[in-house]
Order: C-alpha cells, then sequence, then structure tokens
C-alpha cells in the first residue's frame, strides 16, 4: 500500500509552521536549530495527535462508528485532541481517565468539558502497583466502555491512548516528507530530529520517514518522558516492522537508526524536574515560544543537554520538534513549578 493512498481525512493546517530558533542557535553557538510547529496544527490548541487521528478517524468513519472511545490520563493531550477532532466529524468521544478526579478541572481537563466529552470515566489508581498496570487497566475499562455503548445500540470505535501505532507511524512519516519540502525551499536539509518519546508512535513514524524519504540520513533522536530506553527501542523495531509490513517494504532497519536517551524523565511521568523548568523559561524568554511540561519540555531539556556533550556532533540543521501541549503548563500539578 502507497502511503499516499492509506485513508485520511484532513484535519489540521499543513504544512505546520517551520521557524528557525535564530536566538537560542546564537546563544548556544552550535548548528542551526529550527522548530518544526505541531502545535500549531490549527485545532483546540494543536499537537501531535492531529495527525495520528486523521488515519484513526478515518478508519472509525470507513467502519460506519457512531462514537469514539479513548483513554488516557488526567492531563491527556490525545484525549484533548481525539474529542476535538472527533467533534469536528460530528461524533461523539466518550473518554476514560486514570487518575484521581480533582475538585477543579484545570489544563486538558478543563478543555475535555469545552470540547464537549459526552462522558468522563474515572480510574482510581490506588490498588495498581505500578504505571503500566493503571495505564492496562484504563485501557480494558475503555474497551469494556465500547462494549457498553455497543448493547446501548451504539457503533463505538475505540482509540487506544495515543493511536494505533500503525496509524502514528504513518502520520509522522508523512511529517517528515512535509519537513523536507520545507526545509530543501531553505536550500537546506535536516541532519537531526529530535522529538519527546512516550508511547514511541510518533518517533516510530520519524524513523519510518527518514529510511523512505531521506535513505535513512536524518537521525532521529528520541527524548523518553517515562519509559526506559530499551524498551521503547524494542517498541519502536516492533511498530516499524508493523508499519513496513503494511507498506508492503522490506527495507532493513539499522540498529543505529533507532536513538533513545532515558536520562531526562526525572523522577517519573510528568514530574518536573529542574531541567524541564530550565528548558521552558529558556525556549520562553529567548524565542517566545512556549513548551510544556510534561513532554516538550523535557525533550529540550534533553536537545540541550546532548548539544552541550557534543552528542549532536557534525549536524549542522537540527529541528525539534514541538509535539504541543501546551494546556499542561495550566493544570494544578503542574504550574506550581514554575512559581517557586
Ligand atoms: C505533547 C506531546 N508530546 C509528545 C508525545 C509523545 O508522542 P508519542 O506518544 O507518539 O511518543 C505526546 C503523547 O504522548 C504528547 O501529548
Amino acid at each position: 500500500m502507497q502511503l499516499g493512498k492509506v485513508p485520511r481525512i484532513h484535519l489540521g493546517e499543513y504544512p505546520t509552521p517551520l521557524a528557525e530558533l535564530s536566538n537560542l542557535g546564537r546563544k548556544l553557538g552550535g548548528p542551526r536549530l529550527f522548530v518544526k510547529r505541531e502545535d500549531l496544527v490549527g485545532i483546540a490548541l494543536g499537537g501531535n495527535k492531529v495527525r495520528k487521528l486523521e488515519y484513526a478517524l478515518a478508519e472509525a468513519l470507513a467502519q460506519g462508528s457512531t462514537t469514539i472511545v479513548t483513554s488516557g490520563a488526567v492531563q491527556s493531550n490525545h484525549v484533548r485532541l481525539t474529542i476535538a477532532c472527533a467533534s469536528r466529524l460530528g461524533l461523539k468521544t466518550y473518554v476514560v481517565l486514570r487518575g484521581e478526579r480533582p475538585s477543579v478541572p484545570t489544563g486538558n481537563l478543563l478543555l475535555d468539558h469545552i470540547l464537549g466529552a459526552a462522558e468522563v470515566h474515572w480510574v482510581d489508581p490506588k490498588g495498581f502497583a505500578t504505571r503500566e498496570e493503571l495505564a492496562r487497566a484504563t485501557e480494558a475499562r475503555a474497551e469494556e466502555l465500547g462494549e457498553d455503548l455497543r448493547r446501548r445500540g451504539e457503533r463505538p470505535y475505540v482509540i487506544p491512548n495515543g493511536c494505533k501505532p500503525l496509524h502514528s507511524a504513518l502520520a509522522y512519516a508523512g511529517c517528515v516528507l512535509e519537513l523536507l519540502e520545507q526545509m530543501r525551499v531553505l536550500d537546506l536539509a535536516p541532519d537531526a530530529i529530535v522529538t519527546a518519546c512516550g508511547t514511541a508512535g510518533t518517533q516510530t513514524g520519524l524513523v519510518l520517514g527518514s529510511l523512505l524519504f531521506a535513505q535513512g540520513g536524518i537521525r532521529v533522536v528520541g527524548v523518553s518522558v517515562s519509559a526506559k530506553a530499551e524498551a521503547l527501542r524494542e517498541r519502536i523495531r516492533q511498530n516499524l516492522q508493523e508499519a513496513l509490513r503494511f507498506l508492503g517494504l522490506a527495507l532493513p532497519v539499522p540498529e543505529g537508526a533507532i536513538e533513545v536517551h532515558d536520562g531526562y524523565v526525572g523522577p517519573g511521568y510528568a514530574v518536573p524536574t529542574p531541567g524541564m523548568r530550565a528548558a521552558v523559561e529558556l525556549l520562553a524568554r529567548t524565542e517566545g515560544i512556549l513548551l510544556d511540561p510534561v513532554y516538550t519540555g523535557k525533550a529540550m531539556a534533553g536537545l540541550l543537554d546532548l548539544l552541550e556533550k557534543g552528542v549532536l556532533g557534525g549536524a549542522e540543521a537540527v529541528v525539534f520538534l514541538h509535539t504541543g501541549g501546551v494546556p499542561a503548563l495550566f493544570a494544578d500539578t503542574q504550574f506550581p513549578a514554575f512559581l517557586t
């Protein structure tokens, strides 16, 4: 199957802007730095989920689905954007959130309400030993909710948190093609793309795009926001194989093509770190660009450190993927980190 022939519903504004971080680049004195603004994709404060949802929702409509079910953390960007994109298509979204229900909804949760989530169900974190167990239980609750809706006469389509790996891979391979075209106009080509790595779907797509459209010549650097690097590398390897099979391609994936750094997570997922805060403030104060505290702030902390250590040595043009998430800056769990 050709990438361009996979059913997709156009929801975002493309190309998303590409801007040079001139002040930051000058300050650091290293390679030219660019930012690809996936946060400016044009729907409900944007983010990397929109491109993925264009494939997921096309599949949902093709199956004649009447409602969407999805799940995530309390401050899930994925959930916010699923509700927004589904609403655009006239579909209601039922949501399962993992975590304690706050007395006042802030950040993404407030937006979930404004965007019109049909129902929000909660999975209490008490009783789960690990975040992974809680996440699995939340996905299972979403499947149950889907079954329940089916019994109520709906035709639900369940979107896993972060979307299916295949949809993510196709979406971000397409983003690489878009980026190459934007840089070609500037007589440039990206040597490296740096991204936050959560479910690893985005990074899988970027690696796929590098292999498909740049002979693997774009180094894709993932900065984990949660999991260990080895687990993410394995997940990306499997996701890539699935995507290549789907596209009918037998491309070899060089061992070095999958690069994940896990030294910037700090104490855990969504727990603020000094490096994150410094990175968010630096981008805000040099470029007027807001990052988020959970994903792009930690990814930028990683990029800054890797540049300082010379790990990106030899690169002339480095692109930071702004994957969105800014509503979390306004979450009760996050903004205090910036006030001390
Ligand atoms: C703002 C933001 N950036 C990055 C990511 C990570 O993307 P992925 O799950 O594809 O690794 C997510 C989602 O998890 C996100 O919401």
